[in-house]
């Protein structure tokens, strides 16, 4: 066995074979710890707070509070005590949490615990943790996964690896980007790993093809959280996947540091970048600010139909920051009024609508992200030269000298040129957050502990962006862009509004 997992970490093969081996009633445990599932016909109960107001135990599951590693998290008021079972019940003497003293579980200690909420001192335990009617069979099952729980790691730690995946396509529109991507990844990595790798642990990356359509890029998705079993996803393309990559990670507790497909807005994707609908508040605050547009003088129009939920976010946040603005408008080769257009779509559609503009003698203002209509700017007439302005996340006015070296030093290393720039901080910006959090989760690393911790980093300096910072319920590094004013024929590009994050970000 020991041979066959050497042979294993060394070819880095058998992720999944080295799962943990759980039996049918550790199983059924993990359920209940899990999910507050009980077995067949049973049911679980937890009574809450000093009145023992009872929910399903469905709705307060063991690994909401404890984390599925069972370490607790700390979450205002009283931290659950980690529930490792060498800790709860080895050994003699007593053992303190939270104030109490107490001398080790037993298995019919822990079943009190967690069903009347006293400790084996007979300390009552705070009313936060709730009390749990269940049979005693789930009782038995419960039991018997803690005692393995602190042994059921997740997948990708190994005592001297930790691996992570991504997908980038090796042919087709994207390949060259995933290549660019696929560089400034091994390089990143091979720096951390010649300097000791993290908490003793090399990291390893694994790549696979997401191919063409929806369906291989899920596909593959599955093939590296089953079979190679990563920990974490870092820095992926795969925008075929769209709303199905953050449903599966969210389902399994992967964390993902990079950017989204849609802007985001899951709890387990961290994004550098800002997502588009803050970069064209930022725009949109220019208008107002720099440029006089009145608060009804704004029209948000996008073109194509999946780009109609992202309209609405940016409409709601526009009303919110005190725009009153009549609907959204999808863009279908009609004149739009208004004394400025934010537009979402894709570069062609964008030129379509500046010619019909120009067709009907009307000249708005025209704001947009550099990152979705930048394509379009060699076909854009010389009449919209200082009306259009774009968002931009960074702009090389960030880049400190360090981050210019880390950068040009990266492009010589592995022969890439300035074209994929932004792609490139992109991906230095994800390796750089990643290598943060796993320093400050330490060696007992699981990816709840990533998610806190990535949720905890705060104005972290990249040399090559404004500085960085998450929080809960925030996953995007930035909240805002620059906004670039551009200037026809060449284009040549002026910042007219520095970075500044937006005031109602959350
Ligand atoms: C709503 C949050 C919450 C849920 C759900 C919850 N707990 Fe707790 N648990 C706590 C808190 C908070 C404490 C600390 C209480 C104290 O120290 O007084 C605690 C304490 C404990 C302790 C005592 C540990 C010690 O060191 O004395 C055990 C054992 C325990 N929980 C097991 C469980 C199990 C098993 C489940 C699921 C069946 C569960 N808890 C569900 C919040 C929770």
């Amino acid at each position: 066995m020991r041979r066959l997992l050497a042979l294993c970490i060394g070819l880095s093969l058998c992720g999944a074979a080295l799962a943990l081996d759980l039996s049918p009633q550790e199983q059924a445990g993990q359920r209940l710890y899990r999910e507050g599932l009980a077995s067949a016909d049973g049911q679980v109960l937890a009574r809450v707070g000093v009145n023992d107001m009872s929910v399903p135990g469905s709705v307060l599951p063991c690994a909401s509070c404890h984390g599925r590693d069972g370490q607790g998290r700390a979450e205002g008021g009283v931290r659950p005590p980690s529930l490792d079972w060498q800790r709860l019940s080895g050994g003699q003497g007593q053992r303190q949490a939270n104030g109490r003293s107490y001398p080790g579980y037993t298995d019919a200690s822990l079943a009190r615990a967690v069903q009347q909420g006293l400790d084996p001192a007979g300390n009552r335990l705070d009313p936060a943790m709730p009390r749990f009617d269940m049979s005693l069979a789930d009782q038995r099952n419960l039991t018997a996964y803690l005692k393995r729980l602190a042994e059921d790691r997740d997948p990708g730690i190994e005592p001297q690896v930790l691996r992570l995946g991504t997908l980038l396509p090796a042919s087709g529109p994207l390949a060259e980007a995933g290549r660019v991507v696929r560089a400034v990844l091994e390089d990143g990595l091979a720096q951390l790993n010649q300097q000791g790798g993290i908490h003793g642990r090399h990291l390893q990356l694994v790549v696979l093809d997401p191919g063409a359509d929806a369906d291989s890029a899920g596909q593959a998705l599955r093939r590296l959280l089953d079979e190679e079993g990563v920990f974490a996803l870092l820095a992926p393309l795969a925008p075929m996947l769209d709303t199905r990559l953050a449903a599966e990670l969210e389902r399994r507790g992967v964390p993902l540091i990079g950017s989204a497909p849609r802007g985001g807005g899951s709890p387990q994707i961290f994004d550098p970048m800002p997502g588009l609908v803050e970069q064209l508040l930022s725009v949109a605050t220019h208008a107002r600010e720099g440029l006089g547009v009145t608060a009804d003088g704004l029209r948000v129009v996008y073109a194509g139909a999946d780009q109609a939920a992202l309209a609405e976010a940016v409409q709601q946040r526009l009303q919110r920051a005190g725009w009153s603005l009549p609907p959204v408008q999808a863009f279908s080769g009609q004149v739009v009024d208004g004394q400025g257009i934010v537009f979402l779509g894709r570069p062609q559609a964008f030129v379509d609508l500046s010619q019909r503009l120009s067709a009907a003698g009307q000249s708005p203002y025209l704001f947009a992200a550099s990152g979705q209509v930048a394509g379009a700017l060699p076909q854009l007439a010389q009449a919209w030269s200082q009306r259009l302005f774009l968002a931009y996340p960074v702009v090389p006015g960030d880049w400190t000298e360090r981050g210019r070296v880390e950068l040009a030093g990266v492009q010589q290393r592995q022969g890439l040129d300035a074209r994929h720039a932004a792609l490139q901080v992109n991906t230095l910006c994800a390796l750089r957050l990643l290598g943060e959090a796993l320093k400050q989760v330490g060696r007992d690393a699981s990816r709840e502990r990533l998610v806190s911790a990535l949720e905890g980093l705060h104005d972290v300096e990249t040399g090559l962006t404004p500085a960085l910072s998450f929080g809960p319920g925030r996953r995007q590094g930035m909240a805002g862009a620059h906004v670039v004013a551009v200037a026809l024929p060449g284009p040549r590009f002026a910042e007219v509004a520095p970075y500044r994050p937006l005031p109602d970000s959350p």
